[in-house]
């Protein structure tokens, strides 16, 4: 994924076109989309093939497995056309690397979920998610997720997985966190959902976060 305007759109709409009329008016202004199961389950996984034409696409299946099923879970989201798949670090090491080994056999990326935005996370993933960027970063993952909500945590996370991974932030608009304050704390692109595709200007919405991003890089 190429790192231009730092941004990712969370497309979490369920109608096709709606989907196409919104990736068509923010392509400009985003370096990738990232569609998970609300998209992929109302119009079906060639909305990936269909999308893929205006950015690349990551697919936020929050993979959560035993290694083999891993394995065949990405390939089918690769095969589809997607960029990347986010993948759940909980499940442990074998499970990822099985995730991570494809991937890099078909040039893809696999990113892995620390501790998430909401504040449920704060009951079990928070203990955990230092180890899982640990373990991200052992296993040579692209990247991981971090929350936008907690800004903080993002600048852990990144001492924990060095330079060479990503950090892709959700969290930014309708969950209270700010796209600049994330990007200072170390994250490499901020994921915006409902701020973006809920506008009835979707396209300024998107500008306006990226010319929030470039005053502070
Ligand atoms: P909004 O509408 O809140 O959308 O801007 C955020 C998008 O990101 C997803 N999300 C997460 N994905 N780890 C993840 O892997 C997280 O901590 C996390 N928090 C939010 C959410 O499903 C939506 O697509």
């Amino acid at each position: 994924m190429e790192k231009n305007t730092r941004l990712i759109l969370a497309l979490d709409v369920t109608d096709r076109d709606e989907a196409i009329q919104i990736s068509e008016k923010v392509a400009g202004y985003v370096d990738a989309i990232k569609i998970g199961y609300p998209l992929a389950l109302a119009t079906g996984m060639e909305i990936i093939g269909q999308l893929s034409k205006y950015a690349p696409i990551i697919a936020d299946f929050k993979v959560a497995d035993i290694p083999n099923t891993n394995r065949l879970i990405c390939e089918q989201v690769f095969k589809a056309g997607a960029d990347g798949v986010i993948v759940q670090g909980f499940t442990g090491h074998d499970s990822l690397e099985a995730a991570v080994k494809l991937a890099k056999e078909q040039k893809k990326d696999i990113f892995v979920v620390t501790e998430m935005s909401h504040p449920g996370a704060l009951d079990f993933m928070q203990q955990a998610g230092e180890g899982i960027a640990k373990m991200a970063a052992d296993v040579k993952a692209s990247g991981v997720v971090a929350p936008a909500t907690r800004p903080e945590r993002v600048t852990e996370i990144r001492k924990i997985i060095g330079n060479e991974l990503s950090i892709i932030s959700p969290g930014v608009g309708a969950q209270g966190g700010s796209a600049s304050d994330v990007i200072k704390a170390g994250a490499d692109w901020v994921i915006v959902g409902r701020s973006i595709y809920q506008s009835d200007e979707p396209d300024m919405a998107a500008k306006k976060i990226v010319d929030e991003i470039k005053e502070v890089i």
